[in-house]
């Protein structure tokens, strides 16, 4: 297949198209390289072995990413790019509006003029709003607790409604529990610009030596040791997801499809950070903080639904995530390079 890949130089995205490549589709990145550095393209063609087809625009301009349609044919679409960090999208909420739901709907209007029918969407377990049950089914109400969130709700929402419009799509909306790790040859990870949102990144920042400690938000949460507890999931699963979802939507029978990318086991912040310890092999400094406002206690999915129907199973431990994370960090100890 011709996949364009959306974001396809950030975390999950270039892990993805490693695979895509690898299994012999052709791929052509659209990247704004907002929050991802150029450098990335050349670790993803040193992995794939051959040139990588980019082009650095964004798609909320919507007459470059109608005339990108006109002159490339594309069979399929995976959506990756958006702005992430819920703190930021608080203050400022009308970017995160205006880009997360302005590149969909760039994208499902070239889609809808040059007949591409077939789409994967990075939507999150954030839609699962504050009060969800655990362990998290798709068949839960959807909301949201800050613009972010929201992004992502109405995004699926989007997709809906042109879901009824146009009977013809197929659309996966993939909702990812919490993407950590990094691909095996240590080439490749996450990297946050500033100081991390997420814990991973943090615990990782600490262990090279680039932060002091780790504040842990909270010991005082109902789960097994106090600690927020989160569903981890290796990249390398997640951007598998992607690819078994691709396939299946050749074989859907409804144009929206809804697929948990997740475990199903919870780890806590404390379990976390002494599995990382025993990947680097030394004790790690913390301290106790307060909570984190618009923290749950728990998050992990029901991962049902994805195995049956996708025939795929996150297989990668949590130790594999600390052992991939280390090495990354470890030789990128300040990720990807500039230039
Ligand atoms: C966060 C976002 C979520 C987003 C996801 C992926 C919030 C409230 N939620 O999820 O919407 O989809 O990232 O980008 O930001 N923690 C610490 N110390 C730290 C960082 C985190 O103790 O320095 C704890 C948190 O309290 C939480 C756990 O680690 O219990 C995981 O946090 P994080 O990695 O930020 O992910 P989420 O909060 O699950």
């Amino acid at each position: 297949m011709r996949v364009l890949v959306s974001g396809g130089a950030g975390f999950v995205g270039s892990h993805t198209v490693v695979q895509l490549v690898a299994e012999g589709h052709h791929v052509l990145v659209v990247d704004s390289f907002v929050n991802a550095k150029p450098s990335v393209v050349a670790r993803i063609e040193a992995l794939t072995g051959q040139p990588l087809d980019v082009r650095a625009f964004d798609l909320t301009d919507r007459d470059r990413t109608e005339r990108l349609f006109a002159e490339e044919s594309i069979d399929a679409v995976i959506h990756f790019a958006g702005f992430k960090a819920v703190g930021e999208s608080v203050e400022r909420p009308v970017d995160y509006y205006e880009n997360n739901l302005g590149t969909t709907l760039s994208l499902l209007r070239a889609m809808e003029k040059h007949g591409v029918t077939t789409l994967v969407f990075s939507s999150s377990a954030t839609v699962y709003g504050a009060d969800a049950p655990v362990p998290m089914r798709e068949e839960l109400p959807t909301s949201a607790t800050n613009p972010y969130g929201w992004t992502k709700v109405m995004q699926e929402q989007i997709f809906r409604d042109a879901a009824v419009a146009d009977p013809a799509l197929r659309i996966a909306l993939l909702r990812y529990f919490n993407p950590v790790g990094a691909h095996p040859s240590g080439t490749m990870g996450e990297d946050p610009a500033g100081i991390p949102n997420n814990l991973m990144p943090f615990i990782a920042q600490v262990a090279v030596g680039r932060r002091e400690k780790l504040g842990i938000f909270g010991g005082d949460y109902p789960t097994v040791d106090g600690t927020g507890v989160r569903d981890y999931i290796h990249v390398e699963d997640l951007a598998a997801g992607h690819i078994a979802a691709l396939h299946r939507l050749t074989q859907a029978d409804e144009p929206i499809s809804v697929w948990n990318l997740g475990t199903g086991q919870g780890t806590s912040v404390l379990q976390l950070l002494r599995a990382f310890e025993r990947a680097c092999g030394r004790e790690l400094p913390y301290e106790i903080l307060p909570r984190r406002a618009g923290d749950i206690a728990e998050s992990y999915a029901d991962p049902t639904r994805a195995n049956a129907e996708l025939g795929w199973r996150a297989t990668r431990t949590i130790d594999d995530m600390c052992v991939d994370t280390w090495r990354w960090q470890s030789q990128n100890p300040h990720g990807y390079p500039d230039a």
